[in-house]
């Protein structure tokens, strides 16, 4: 278990070349088990998630191939269970179960448990499934669904937290095998859902809608290879660009789509950061007139979830009262203890932080809890006086490629320690 150690107070210049997107490329490698053709996907990062993604690829039966960022994935024949042992490491292993159950209408995986950001159930994935026309079964904590046929439907995937991200990529996935046209209501409008529609359509689907909150799919009998290059990650980059803001004199995030950043991106010019973009890049800098702000998470194309740990780290420092609420998922807010033991003044009431800027943080040894919190706590870090001694850093190498090197580039003093 490695931990990192910051020294804070040095001002950060300078930039930094944005991954692929993880949360696109998760669901774009499992695309790949939907032909039994070579697939190859570029410009996917490297992180244990995905990792991971390549073990159950493995595992199923595939092919896989990865020379730096290039994976070639060839699924010829594929086996339809993913155990426990497997899947059990992440979460996103659930979204094999729609590539596998369009292909050969059955897959059984092991069902996802909650996670220390909340209960994450998958009742929606498998309400889209059955609309398909698959019996779901859940017995010893796996999920099977199988089905003689899939037939085209309308389904909604709407429930009581709002859409869904994985389930609407696992519903379009296996419904562009279906026979007929599904049409998805209440689609989830994320542009990894985009990227994996682009994706799907390279391999001969035919898909309208991806990006709006539906989404037509009329299926085909079969897919072919393809290749594509995964979308840059829109929540690294925002993790940078509050870097910028909170530890920067001008910080440059490149090979970025600023279109899939306006939330963020206007939260910090609210926030009173200037921030300017041109071809792939996006720059900010802190004018030094900053302003509290209340925030409040929302699907995209609001502000994300997977930020709102690290504006909070930046809120900690904005003097005056913000807060931030968290509409996707209530209780992820593991980072505001660790923030408070930093210094940070925060007050949970229910799922809103408010928060009232302090003076300074002050280093202290934290326990990184879950990818977005520890990103939080790598951003206070770099204000903080003193030194953070970040444990459990597997959490940040989950969805952050290298952000330690990153950082150094742009004039961070950060060491990692194996222990
Ligand atoms: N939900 C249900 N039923 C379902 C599915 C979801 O009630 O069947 C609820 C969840 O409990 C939550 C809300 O719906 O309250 C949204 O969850 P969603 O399904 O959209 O989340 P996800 O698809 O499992 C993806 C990202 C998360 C990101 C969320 C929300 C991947 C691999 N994961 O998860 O990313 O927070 O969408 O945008 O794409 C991260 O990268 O740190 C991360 C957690």
């Amino acid at each position: 278990m490695d931990k990192i150690i910051i020294r804070g107070g040095q001002q950060l210049s300078g930039s930094v070349r944005i991954s692929g997107s993880k949360n696109s490329a998760l669901p774009i490698l499992a695309a790949t088990l939907l032909t039994k053709e070579c697939c190859v996907i570029q410009r996917v990062p490297d992180l244990s998630d995905v990792h991971y993604m390549l073990q159950i690829l493995a595992h199923l039966g595939a092919e896989v191939e990865r020379a730096s960022g290039t994976v070639t994935v060839q699924a010829e024949r594929v086996n339809t269970v993913a155990p426990y042992e497997i899947v059990r490491k992440m979460r996103a292993s659930v979204c094999v179960l729609g590539p596998l159950l369009g292909r050969e209408r059955e897959a059984t995986v092991s069902l996802p448990g909650g996670c220390v950001i909340g209960d994450r159930p998958i009742d929606l994935h498998l309400r889209g499934f059955a609309g398909l026309g698959a019996a779901v079964r859940v017995h010893a904590g796996n999920v099977k669904v199988f089905a003689p046929e899939l037939h085209g439907t309308s389904i909604s995937l709407k429930g009581k937290s709002g859409t869904t991200v994985l389930g609407t990529d696992n519903v379009m996935m296996a419904a562009v095998l279906a026979e007929g046209i599904t049409v998805i209501e209440d689609a989830a409008r994320e542009p990894e859902v985009v990227d994996l529609a682009n994706f799907l359509q390279k391999m001969g689907a035919k898909i309208e809608g991806a990006g709006t909150s539906r989404i037509v799919i009329e299926g085909v009998k079969e897919l072919h290879g393809a290749e594509h290059e995964v979308i840059p990650d829109r929540i690294e980059a925002g993790t940078f660009l509050i870097a910028g803001a909170i530890a920067g004199k001008a910080v440059t995030v490149n090979r970025v789509r600023a279109d899939h950043l306006t939330a963020v991106t206007d939260a910090l010019r609210d926030c009173g950061s200037i921030l300017n973009g041109s071809n792939g890049t996006l720059s900010i800098c802190a004018n030094g007139d900053r302003k509290p702000l209340d925030l409040k998470t929302q699907p995209y194309p609001g502000f994300p979830t997977d930020m709102q740990a690290q504006m909070c780290a930046l809120l900690s420092t904005v003097a005056g009262e913000s807060s931030v609420t968290e509409t996707i998922f209530p209780q992820r807010f593991m980072h505001v203890s660790e923030l408070k033991r930093m210094g940070a003044a925060i007050e949970l009431d229910g799922s809103t932080a408010r928060i009232r800027g302090v003076g300074g943080l002050s280093g202290a040894p934290v326990m990184a809890s879950d990818l977005r919190a520890s990103a939080a706590l790598v951003l206070a870090g770099l204000i903080a006086d003193g030194m953070t001694e970040i444990n459990r850093v597997y959490h940040i190498d989950r969805g952050y490629e290298m952000i330690d090197e990153k950082l150094i580039d742009l004039g961070a003093q950060i060491e990692r320690v194996k222990v």
